[in-house]
């Protein structure tokens, strides 16, 4: 099926360095339908000297944008979320076509981009510094706020629009200069993205991006690390990529914000509203089919709801359609590709040789293409199952029995990674008791949708570090220079 949009001109197939559209000489990419495998359209596999073009203009482009004053960028920013909002539809179907998620989903994930967009239009006008008093006469002492310089921002396939916009908007409004690279996967939104930005008047330089396969992937990025004119690398993804860059980036000291992977636990106390614990449980795990960082991974349940609540999930589970975005009625697409259905399918297999009940679900339903993974309930999941140990990153929730808070928070914590958590309990006390006692970033009480623009959003332990959305967000893309003045008495 072809990809027809009502604006065809977002569809680019070249990288955007210094303002222009670089007519690419080198390797293509395909970019393919998750859903049949179809080529989609073609984009740059671009090397080292695309990254280095890149970095150059950039770098060019950093001193003039960082004098423009903040009221001024923030104007551009807003605009850029105007035409963003504008092309809602167009931008909603290039991530459903090129990501999967069904299509509403993807005009929703259009809007979530917006919000960060818009929210940090906002705060780049307030960039306060501080006036600090001075401890001896004849001083004034100040500590400034200013961009850290040229970043580069590695972005995810899973949220191919809201990813960007939260790196780029705020290093925007920080007045500071981007190199991009999306995901291999998902390049055309960013590059959507990225057109209307320049439409919006971000000058040429920047904000620039240039595309490139899995393998050539480390080209590009290489060049970006090893070169000190980058001051800050944000990126999102899993935790060992997470961990090359940050030891990479040590010999040049760049700034860093890591978002990686997660293995978020979902816990129901027995006092909990079981109903509203299993809407929480469906916002939280099946947006985006369960390839969010953020979804529920180990779903705990306390002895005397576990029925309920198991019963309940398992028949809403049942119910939901899966099928291609382009279906009105879907409400889970396909996986990304393969490798992803793969990685599901020994995870189940692995938790059902290992002992688990398959509730629903429990297979591919290869009837609608090789990329579909029945959405899947299991009982009897417990910690020795590759489930629990990894991030499954797709539609599976493997729930285990437990009796006591103290077990339920040692077995939550049990994880090197600490990004989002979950738990439904109508006990006050107990809600900020275990608030406390869970090791994340993000904890979810009695509600499923955590993520919004004015949140920090991001992990503790090796779910990365830096914080994304919010005045938070706005800070790690910023240093703080310390002058003082002397000679005033
Ligand atoms: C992610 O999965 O990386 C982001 C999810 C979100 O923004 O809620």
């Amino acid at each position: 099926m072809p990809l027809t949009l009502t604006r065809p001109a977002l569809i680019r197939s070249a990288n955007f360095i210094g303002g222009e559209w670089t007519v690419a000489t080198g390797a293509r990419l395909d970019v393919t339908d998750p859903a049949t495998g179809d080529t989609i359209a073609c984009v740059p596999d671009s090397g080292a000297g695309d990254a280095l073009a890149a970095l150059d203009a950039a770098h060019a482009a950093f001193p003039a944008w960082r004098k423009l004053p903040a009221k001024q960028r923030a104007a551009i920013i807003k605009h850029w979320n105007d035409l963003v909002l504008a092309h809602q539809d167009d931008l909603g179907k290039l991530i459903s076509r090129e990501q999967g998620k069904p299509l509403a989903e993807g005009k929703g994930e259009v809007a979530y981009a917006a919000s960060y967009i818009e929210w940090f239009a906002e705060e780049a006008t307030r960039m306060n510094g501080e006036v600090i008093p001075a401890p001896v006469p004849g001083r004034r002492m100040f500590a400034l706020r200013e961009p850290v310089g040229v970043v580069a921002a590695i972005t995810p396939w899973n949220f191919p629009a809201a990813m960007i916009a939260r790196k780029i908007a705020p290093a925007l409004a920080a007045g500071c200069t981007v190199v991009c690279k999306p995901a291999e996967d998902t390049p055309l939104t960013s590059l959507a993205l990225v057109l209307l930005a320049h439409e919006a008047g971000v000058p040429p330089g920047v904000l620039n991006i240039v595309t490139a396969s899995r393998e050539k992937t480390p080209e590009v990025v290489d060049v970006w690390l090893d070169d000190s004119r980058v001051r800050k690398i944000t990126f999102t993804g899993s935790t060992p990529v997470g961990k090359h860059l940050a030891r990479r980036s040590a010999e040049t000291l760049k700034k860093l914000s890591l978002e990686l992977g997660g293995n978020a636990p979902f816990i129901v106390f027995e006092d909990a509203d079981v109903g509203a614990a299993v809407d929480g449980f469906m916002a939280a795990k099946f947006r985006n089919g369960g390839q969010t960082c953020v979804c529920p991974n180990r779903v705990f349940v306390q002895r005397r709801v576990f029925e309920a609540f198991a019963h309940q999930l398992a028949a809403r589970v049942a119910a939901l359609q899966v099928g291609p975005a382009s279906d009105p009625a879907s409400q889970i697409g396909p996986m990304i590709n393969g490798r992803a259905v793969q990685k599901i399918e020994r995870h189940v297999n692995d938790a059902v040789a290992k002992g688990a009940k398959v509730l629903t679900g429990g297979r591919r339903l290869a009837e609608l293409g090789a990329t579909y993974y029945a959405p899947t309930v299991l009982a009897g999941a417990d910690a020795t199952m590759a489930c629990a140990c990894e991030e499954t990153f797709g539609p599976v929730a493997p729930l285990t029995v437990f009796d006591t808070e103290e077990e339920v928070i040692a077995a939550a914590n049990d994880t090197p990674f600490g990004l989002a958590a979950y738990f439904y309990s109508q006990d006050v006390r107990r809600i900020w008791r275990v608030a406390d006692a869970l090791e994340t970033g993000i904890v979810g009480v009695n509600e499923g949708a955590l993520a919004a623009e004015a949140a920090p959003f991001g992990g503790v332990k090796e779910s990365g570090y830096g914080r994304e959305g919010s005045t938070h967000g706005l800070d790690d893309y910023l240093h703080t220079k310390y002058v003082c003045q002397g000679g005033l008495d």
